[in-house]
């Protein structure tokens, strides 16, 4: 089985960009301050906020492997790809150009309303700029991707060779970063001795949800075994788009099951007022990681994620014993431009 994947992954070019498998770790100082609320719950991370490039790393870098190596395959020059203003994706997209010498644009939209705190200056917009990436911002409202698209045929026209990504790079293309991701917590559980009951991650462009579901279900564990926490757009267009985009997934990679509505889980209650916008549980998800464990959550994606998953695990979701697994997807850079609520 994990054979037939990984040929199936092989047909597709791609560009190493981190050591794989990123490392997994049981939060058992975490386990023991939520005393009896963990009930017996095994609480463990993946650690895909642990790799070299780009300011630790993140999700976005296993959907850039493919992304990439598609792009070097057609022989482009200048990657250009969209986001909010802090986009986690667009910092790593611009952080891998680097590396590779690739030109990069990077348009940003304000997604965000939020002024305070260096929104436009500082973390991930201070890393892209570092990176060498040319960052233009619009407006609230403008659709970045019909710029980008625009820009695109200008440049173009100019004779450049250019290879354009959508919003978290959440195309089939890129899920196949999420697809290997499975194949490797597959092969970490065996080392580890566990079988996680549910992987469970934050959901945003639905790439990493719908990869893993991809994974699991080549696997035969069943997609149902990953749940996500919406963290910008409304549960159930994002769980119509993870499904969607596990199907096609599956398509590309010549699997021909069609997975029914029930295959993916999408929850909406920790996303809070909205998009980039903190949250208490948010705010006590950080720091409850942080003062534990030394590990940093961020304020967008996977803070509200992981307040989800102890709301879960508090209210017995899971049975003693279990063993949850969440995967820490990055964005750090993030933080620094919440700094004022997390005085
Ligand atoms: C840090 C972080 N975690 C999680 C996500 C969600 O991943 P996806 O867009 O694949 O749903 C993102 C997406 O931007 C992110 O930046």
């Amino acid at each position: 089985m994990t054979a037939s994947i990984q040929t199936a992954l092989a047909k597709f070019p791609d560009i190493a960009l981190f050591t794989a498998p990123t490392p997994i770790q049981r939060l058992e100082r975490l386990e023991r301050a939520l005393g009896d609320a963990c009930r017996g719950v095994k609480i463990f991370v993946k650690r895909d906020d642990h790799m070299e490039l780009g300011g630790g790393g993140g999700n976005k870098l296993r959907k850039l492997e493919f992304h990439l190596g598609a792009a070097r395959a057609e022989g482009a020059d200048t990657i250009i790809t969209v986001g909010g203003v802090q986009s986690n994706h667009a910092r790593l997209t611009a952080a891998a150009a680097a590396k590779l010498g690739l030109a990069c644009e990077l348009m940003l939209s304000r997604a965000v309303p939020r002024a305070e705190d260096g929104y436009d200056d500082n973390g991930n917009v201070l890393l892209d700029r570092l990176f060498g990436a040319q960052v233009s911002i619009s407006a609230a409202g403008t659709d970045p991707f019909a710029l980008a698209q625009q820009r695109a045929e200008t440049l173009r026209a100019a004779g450049r060779k250019v290879y354009l990504m959508p919003s978290g790079g959440s195309t089939a293309i890129g899920a196949l970063g999420y697809v290997r991701c499975a194949l490797e917590i597959i092969g970490q559980e065996e080392a580890l001795g566990e079988q996680f009951r549910e992987v469970v991650v934050a959901n945003g462009s639905s790439g990493t949800h719908a990869g893993l579901a991809a994974g699991f279900t080549m696997l035969d564990r069943g997609a149902a075994m990953v749940r996500s926490y919406s963290v910008l757009a409304d549960p159930e267009p994002t769980r119509q788009k993870t499904l969607q985009l596990l199907c096609d997934t599956l398509k590309l990679l010549g699997d021909s099951r069609v997975p029914g509505e029930e295959a993916i889980d999408v929850d909406g209650a920790f996303r809070g007022p909205g998009y980039g916008l903190p949250t208490d549980p948010m705010i006590e998800a950080v720091r409850l990681l942080a003062a534990h464990e030394g590990l940093l959550l961020d304020p967008v994606y996977s803070g509200k994620a992981f307040a989800g998953l102890l709301a879960a695990i508090r209210q017995g979701h899971y049975a003693p014993g279990d063993s949850v697994l969440f995967v820490m997807t990055g964005g750090i850079p993030g933080l620094y431009v919440y700094q004022s609520v997390f005085r």
